[in-house]
């Protein structure tokens, strides 16, 4: 019998779900998104969308979540798109109780990486494999030789006098109304001080924005080679379903 795991990503914006068959890295349903509004959306409007979704698949079984700030032993730690209000607050005690399950949760990115790596465009890569999802932050999942280090928060680096994030995410673009050149010579910026600091052997963009990379891919001239996540937009819930195993 095949492993299926209702896997959730939460983002900033939306929460998005379906149910994945873990054995095989397919999303088995289709996928049902709800939107929570302009971020940060607060705390009750993102539960109460979880529950919507497990409600719509009448889901008894274990949940998966993939969530938008830095995770350690299901607890939330940080939140920079997200209500303040979850800092400190254990994810079975929040989702978990409100439906009835047992479900457990890993940092967003790190659930788009893991998808990537077992499932996509990272499966048996060996080295320094550096994803990042762009979006309204960025996220960025490390792996060597196949091992995830958990966490590691890069769309935090400081840069160019802020933080990564608020200087080349996809929101950024939007928000400066940046053309995709001039959006992709920052990011280029970005992924040069990432490829100084890291030495990755390649780099995955993920995050809605990895649809075009064609179109802002000349721009990009580092050295490392660097492709699209090839599981667009199911890897987050993918992941998340994964996290039920992590
Ligand atoms: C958060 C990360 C998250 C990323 C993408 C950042 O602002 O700090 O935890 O992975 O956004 O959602």
């Amino acid at each position: 019998m095949s492993h299926k795991v209702l896997g959730i990503d939460v983002g900033a914006s939306a929460v998005k779900g379906g149910i994945v068959d873990l054995d095989k890295g397919e999303m088995i349903s289709e996928r049902f998104k709800i939107k929570t509004g302009a971020p940060p959306a607060p705390i009750a409007d993102v539960v109460e969308a979880f529950a919507k979704i497990v409600a719509h698949f009448d889901w008894k079984g274990d949940v998966g979540v993939g969530f938008p700030s830095l995770v350690k032993n299901n607890v939330v730690y940080t939140a920079s798109n997200v209500d303040q209000a979850w800092i400190g607050k254990d994810i079975q005690k929040v989702f978990g109780k409100r439906v009835g399950l047992k479900v457990r949760a890993v940092n967003d990115a790190d659930a788009a990486g893991m998808a990537e790596r077992a499932f996509g465009g990272g499966k048996g890569q060996k080295g320094t494999v550096l994803l990042l999802t762009l979006g309204t932050g960025i996220g960025s999942a490390l792996f060597r030789d196949g091992i995830l280090i958990p966490n590691t928060e890069f769309g935090h680096l400081k840069f160019k006098g802020d933080i990564a994030e608020r200087y080349c995410s996809s929101r950024v673009k939007e928000t400066e109304n940046l053309s995709m050149k001039k959006w992709a010579k920052r990011l280029n910026k970005y992924l040069e001080h990432l490829e100084l600091l890291f030495s990755p052997d390649l780099f995955l963009i993920g995050g809605g924005i990895s649809r075009k990379f064609d179109s802002f891919k000349d721009q990009l001239t580092i050295k490392t080679e660097i492709r699209p996540a090839e599981m667009k937009n199911i890897a987050g819930i993918v992941g998340a379903a994964m996290a039920v195993d992590a």
